[in-house]
């Protein structure tokens, strides 16, 4: 079976995590260098984009390129391939299959994914499925974490706006549970709660966790303020979508009471939920986190075909 990349379940094993950032890091270095060595030279990766994306998709096909690989991509394959004709995602893998020697996939179907490897003869990467899970947007969340903090346990980390549907959310909380004396609090509105499989998770690993519905009840106490955007795309109807849309906003009012030491997060795009005025503070990582997706990628490709 060939190696997918579906959950972060997937990568619960310290010295894995430290092998691919340690890769990620090289690749930066020789990215900043030009001296990047061409491991993907013939092979084809199809990047199938089902729902919008600007990073996820251009950092994958720049990691392709960046390690001499090429290119096939649809970026509104609800539009415009054949499953406009009516075919199954499990039809168009089939053949995507034939032409490429791995698939990068979004879809707003949660376990689309899983669904897209049980008939996939070269490694599916999920780039999102639906409410599910994003892994390649937590590994470089966790990256992100260590260059900045330069650790990834002694942490409490607040995870803040829409818990139930954001998926960076599900993936990064499965990555969190491997770091020590971790302790995370959960901050959203009663209707965008995390769902209970990740609660039962985290309780499982024993993992201290809290809710709370306030921001202010731990902005002061926290190393990593993880913001999100309310996936306005995932409600039934506006009504709902403008009850809770902009229940947490970070200004710079907020973030004074950020220790210095801190820093805010953010897997973007970001809405209303951090005003621009926050960015010029040494503290906003989530632009540098956004970068980090690149080596991050580049080092998951190198590993897949390695
Ligand atoms: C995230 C996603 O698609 O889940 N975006 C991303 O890939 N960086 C977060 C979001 O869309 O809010």
């Amino acid at each position: 079976m060939p190696d997918h990349i579906l959950s972060t379940q997937q990568f619960l094993d310290p010295q894995r995590l430290e092998e691919l950032f340690g890769a990620a890091d090289q690749l930066a270095d020789a990215n900043r260098l030009g001296t990047v060595e061409q491991s993907l030279i013939g092979k084809v990766v199809a990047c199938i984009f089902y729902e919008p994306s600007t990073r996820t998709r251009l950092s994958f096909e720049s990691a392709v390129l960046k390690l001499g690989g090429q290119v096939i991509s649809t970026e509104s394959a609800g539009h415009f391939s054949s499953a406009v004709k009516g075919e199954t995602l499990e039809d168009t893998i089939r053949i995507i299959s034939g032409y490429a020697d791995a698939i990068v996939l979004r879809h707003p179907d949660s376990g689309a994914a899983q669904r897209a490897a049980t008939v996939a003869d070269v490694p599916i990467i999920n780039a999102g499925d639906g409410d599910g899970e994003h892994p390649t947007q937590a590994l470089l969340d966790l990256y992100t974490i260590r260059q900045e903090l330069g650790r990834t346990d002694q942490l409490h980390i607040a995870m803040v706006g829409d818990l139930r549907y954001g998926r960076t959310v599900h993936s990064l909380l499965y990555l969190l549970s491997l770091s020590a004396n971790i302790r995370i609090s959960l901050i959203s509105p009663e209707f965008l709660r995390l769902p209970q499989q990740y609660r039962d998770f985290l309780v499982a690993r024993s993992v201290p966790t809290v809710e709370h519905q306030q921001l202010e009840s731990v902005i002061s106490d926290v190393d990593v303020l993880y913001m999100t955007r309310v996936q306005k795309e995932r409600f039934s109807g506006p009504d709902a979508y403008e009850k809770v849309k902009d229940a947490f906003v970070l200004d710079q009012a907020l973030l004074e009471q950020l220790p210095a030491q801190a820093v805010v997060m953010h897997p973007l795009p970001r809405i209303t939920e951090i005003t621009a005025a926050v960015d010029a503070d040494q503290r906003a990582a989530y632009f540098r986190q956004a970068r980090n997706g690149l080596p991050v990628r580049m080092a998951l490709l190198q590993q897949l075909f390695g």
